[in-house]
C-alpha cells in the first residue's frame, strides 16, 4: 500500500464493477443506481477518469480482458457476485434490527452510499487508509448523505477500536454490521486476529461481521495463475493471511464466533449467474459472515 496514493486495488475493483455493468451479457447485474455511483466516483480523480478511458477505449479494454484471463479469470464478475452476496447479508441485518453498519477498508465500494440513501434512520461509517478516503470523499462532495461517513485512518497505525472511539456518530450500544471485504488476505495473520478480537469488544448491541478471505495460492481451490502474484508484489499489496473454506468454521471458533454463512465462488455462481452460459469465473476468494458466540 502506497502511503500517498488511493489503493490501486480499490481501483481495479472499482473498474471490474463498471466493465461488468458496462457489458451486454453482464449488465443486468449492476444496478442503475451502483453503475451511476461508481461513475461519479471514477470521474472524480485523474486516475479514476484514466481506468474509465481503459473501459472506453476497445483495444485497452480488450487488453485488460487479456490481462485479467492471464493474471484471474473471471475476477470482475467475482467483484460483482461477492459484493451481492455482501449486500444480501446486510441487508437482511438490516431488516434485523442492526442500526450501524461499519465498512472496514471500503475502498470505492457503493453499497454504504446505497444503503445511506435507502435508510435514512441507519448510520453509515466507511474506515479506509487516508489517501483512498479523501479521494472518495471528493466524489460524494455534494451529494454524500449525512448518514453517511468517510472516515481517514491508517489500520497499521490505529486500532480499529480506536479509530471508532474518536468516530463521534459511531453508537456502541446499537447493533452493527462490520464488513471488510478484499482486505484481510493483505494482513498479517496476527493482524487478522487483532480485527477480529478488537470487533467483537467494540459493540455491546450484538454484531455481525461479513468479510472475504482467500485460500493459498497454491490451493486447488484457487484459479489464479501465478502470474498473479509477481502482480500483487509489484503493486506493494502482497497477501499476508490466506485460509481454506473447509478450515474457517474451526477458526472463527478460536477466535471466538460462529459461522453462520460461507460462500464460494461455485456457490456465487449457481445463485446470482445461472442466466450466463459458461464463461470464465474467479473460484479463490469466498465470502463469510459470522458473529460472536452467545456466552453461557
Ligand atoms: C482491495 S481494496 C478493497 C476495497 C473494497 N473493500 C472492495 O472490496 O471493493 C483494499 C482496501 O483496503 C484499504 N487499506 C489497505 N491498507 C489499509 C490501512 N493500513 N488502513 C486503512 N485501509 C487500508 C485500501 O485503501 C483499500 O481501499
Amino acid at each position: 500500500m502506497q502511503n500517498d496514493k488511493a489503493s490501486h486495488t480499490a481501483y481495479t475493483v472499482l473498474q471490474g464493477v463498471v466493465h461488468t455493468g458496462s457489458q451486454r451479457r453482464t449488465e443486468w447485474l449492476v444496478s442503475a443506481d451502483k453503475m451511476s455511483a461508481c461513475l461519479d466516483i471514477l470521474n472524480s480523480s485523474d486516475e479514476g477518469r484514466r481506468r474509465l478511458r481503459q473501459l472506453r477505449n476497445p483495444i485497452i479494454s480488450a487488453g485488460l480482458m487479456v490481462m485479467q484471463r492471464l493474471l484471474m479469470p473471471g475476477i470482475a464478475l467475482h467483484y460483482v457476485t461477492r459484493k451481492k452476496v455482501i449486500e444480501d447479508v446486510v441487508r437482511a441485518n438490516i431488516a434485523q434490527g442492526a442500526g450501524q453498519v461499519v465498512n472496514i477498508g471500503a475502498g470505492f465500494d457503493t453499497l454504504t452510499y446505497e444503503l445511506s440513501r435507502d435508510h435514512v434512520d441507519l448510520t453509515c461509517i466507511e474506515l479506509d487508509h487516508p489517501a483512498t478516503a479523501t479521494q472518495k470523499r471528493q466524489a460524494f462532495v455534494t451529494d454524500a448523505p449525512g448518514n453517511l461517513h468517510l472516515h481517514p485512518v491508517d489500520l497499521s497505525k490505529t486500532a480499529i477500536s480506536d479509530a471508532l472511539a474518536q468516530i463521534p456518530v459511531f453508537d456502541p450500544a446499537v447493533r452493527t454490521c462490520f464488513i471488510c471485504e478484499g482486505v484481510l488476505m493483505y494482513l498479517d495473520p496476527c493482524d487478522v486476529e487483532r480485527v477480529f478480537a478488537a470487533l467483537r469488544h467494540v459493540t455491546s448491541g450484538g454484531m455481525q461481521f461479513v468479510f472475504t478471505a482467500v485460500p493459498r495460492m497454491d490451493s486447488p481451490n484457487i484459479n489464479v495463475t501465478w502470474l498473479l502474484k509477481r502482480y500483487l508484489h509489484r503493486l506493494g499489496e502482497p497477501l499476508g493471511w490466506t485460509i481454506e473454506k473447509s478450515d474457517i468454521e474451526e477458526f472463527l471458533a478460536a477466535q471466538g464466533y460462529d459461522l453462520d454463512m460461507s460462500v464460494d465462488g461455485h456457490d456465487m455462481r449457481r445463485k446470482y449467474l445461472s442466466r450466463l452460459s459458461g464463461g470464465p469465473f474467479h473460484l479463490g476468494e469466498f465470502v463469510v459472515s459470522c458473529a460472536p458466540m452467545q456466552k453461557g
